[in-house]
Order: structure tokens, then sequence, then C-alpha cells
């Protein structure tokens, strides 16, 4: 723990210097209740990479999400961004906000709050857009920030904006438009948030703690890993103890147990084209991978989180489960505590 909070307070100094002269003291991550069933358990499901207007089979994950989720009885919706393709919204009169996500996620079961992070498709157009409360309106279920904390008693849900790590969108802006209004400069923005992160991820007192990103940790799909968050988050993610690490943007379903971490790795990037056929392996321990189309669920209570992703006919592909290795006497009536 000692040597994983040192690394961290490495990675955080890479950034001091840009944000040292101009950064303001850090606002806080908002923070949302959503609360647990009565007997303390929860459940939901994980999409990413998905708005297609129902195309490459969109709509049949769909179904099958809403299917599922009637079984589970699900609580929300998390997505893991590329919420719409290509490029994002071009505003909030955008047609495809209704094509690609009220038209299609009609089921019963899924007219819950769905909370999404934003991908590098979405900053592709108008970010604003996705992050206005005008959409709220339209469909009440959109419930979009960069980042943002979820707490449902038993857990707490860390989502993190990760497209303005990676540096490539920022030094190669002729392949794609991004919009950086808010964002810019990109030192300043981390630093601050990896500095809310850490403050928040120690005040959580929640028996899980889960962060959720668009962009991979550890993949052995197209993207493959990506290294500034490896280098830049995974620290203050291992330092607090962060349980799990749920992405899209490989599209396609997988579990990693890493060779450098306890966290165990979930990327559910399958909700509409699938990149059938990549596949490069790395070092880690690769424990499932399907590169076809499909989502995941989750399901928790204080003991135990169960994983289950499913294909587009909403077939158990793979299941897995972790007893939690925090104690229960450590539950306290609010999730929270005070730093004193
Ligand atoms: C839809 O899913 C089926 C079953 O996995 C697959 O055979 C088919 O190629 C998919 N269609 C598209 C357009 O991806």
């Amino acid at each position: 723990m000692a040597k994983s909070r040192a690394s961290m307070t490495g990675a955080l100094a890479l950034l001091a210097v840009a944000a040292l002269l101009c950064a303001p003291a850090a606002a806080e991550l908002a923070r949302l209740e959503n609360p647990a069933k009565n007997d303390g358990s929860l459940s939901l499901l994980v999409v990413g990479d998905w708005g297609r207007k129902g195309t490459y089979n969109q709509s049949r994950v769909a179904d099958q999400m809403g299917r599922i989720g009637e079984k589970l009885s699900i609580d929300f919706v998390i997505s893991t961004g590329d919420n719409f393709y290509k490029n994002g919204l071009t505003g909030v009169d955008d047609q495809a906000f209704e094509q690609s996500f009220t038209d299609i996620y009609t089921a019963k079961s899924l007219q819950k709050p769905w909370y999404l992070v934003l991908g590098n498709h979405d900053y592709r157009g108008d970010v604003l857009a996705q992050l206005s409360p005008v959409l709220r309106k339209i469909d009440s279920r959109f419930i979009c920030m960069r980042s943002f904390i979820v707490n449902a008693e038993i857990v707490d849900f860390f989502f993190i904006d990760t497209t303005p790590f990676q540096l490539k969108y920022w030094t190669h802006p002729k392949e794609s438009h991004y919009d950086w209004r808010g964002v810019a400069p990109r030192e300043k923005y981390i630093a601050s948030l990896l500095k809310d992160l850490d403050e928040a991820m120690r005040k959580s007192s929640a028996m899980w703690k889960i962060a959720v990103g668009h962009h991979t940790m550890r993949s052995v799909s197209d993207h493959g890993d990506t290294k500034e968050l490896l280098q830049l988050l995974l620290p203050v993610l291992q330092a607090n103890g962060v349980d799990f690490y749920i992405n899209g943007h490989d599209h396609c379903l997988e579990h990693i147990s890493s060779r450098d971490s306890p966290i165990q790795y979930f990327t559910s990037g399958g909700g509409s084209k699938a990149w059938r056929g990549v596949f490069q392996p790395n070092q880690d321990n690769l424990e499932f991978f399907y590169d076809g189309q499909g989502f995941m669920s989750l399901q928790l209570d204080q003991n135990e989180a169960e994983f289950i992703f499913y294909d587009v006919n909403g077939n158990i592909l793979y299941q897995y489960s972790r007893t939690s290795l925090r104690k229960t006497s450590h539950l306290q009536p609010s999730s929270y505590v005070t730093d004193e």
C-alpha cells in the first residue's frame, strides 16, 4: 500500500509543474445517490460503444438487455461511452439522440437511470450538448457527466473522464476535431481530476469501490492497453483499494486479471459494431475474451460481486464472482466518513 501510494505521488508529480501556477482549489466531484434494493443488494447492466441508430446489432443487444434487465430487476444502467457514432452529437437538437438512445432502449426494465461517461467519439462532436440538462428533458434517463460519483450504499462508482488522458487526441488534431472546451489545458485538467478522485476514493467507506471509464486499462483487442491510464490513473486506483475497473473502447467483451494489480478489468464495449477477429495477446492473465457483440450485468451485495457477459441472443458467455476483501464491520451507516 505504501509503495503504491508513493508511485501515485510520483505520477501526480509529473503533472504538478503545469498545474502549480494556475490550478484553483480542486472542485469536488458531483456525487449522486442511487439507493440499493431493500435487502441491500444492487443489480445493473453495463453497455458500451453503442449509438448507431440500431444498426450492427445494436437493437438486438438492446432487446436482450431489456429481457435480462427484467429478470435481474436492475436498478440502473452504466454506459462506458462512445454513446453516439461517429462524431458524438451535433447539438442538443440532434435527432441521433432519439434514434440511437430513446427509440432503441425501449424495454420497460431499461426505464431506469443511465449513468454515462464520454468516449473519444463523443468528444468529436458537441460535448457540451451531451452534458446538457436539455437532453434530460427529452429523456430523463440520460445522466451524462465528465467525472462523478454514484453512491449505491454498498458501493461507490467513480465515473472518470478518460479521453483527455490519451495524448494522441491532442497531438494529432488533423485526424479528427476534438471538443476540448472546459478541458484544455490537459495537464491542469488531469492533475485536478486525479486529486479529486484520490480525495473522494480515500473518503469512501463503501464495501465496494468500482471505477468506470471509457478507455481500456488492459486489453487484448484492437486498442490494447492505454499507457497514459496505466501511468497516471492506475496508481490512484491501487492506492485506494479500488476493486474493479470497467471500460469500453475496445469493441468486445473481456475480463483480465492483470499481472500488476489485484484490480480486475472488465471491458464491455460490444453495444453495436464488434471487432471480430482482432486479438493481441499480452502478458496479462486473460480470463475471458469474446470478439462479438453483447453486454454485461453486475450484481452486488455486501459479500459478493457477480459479473456475467451475454451475447446478442442473451446467452450467458461467462460468469465471474468475487467475495469482498473488506470486512463487513467496516460498513458504516453512511458510506462516507469525514477526514477527522
Ligand atoms: C449480429 O450478430 C450475429 C450473431 O453474433 C452475427 O452473426 C452477425 O454477424 C451480427 N451482425 C452484425 C451486423 O454485426
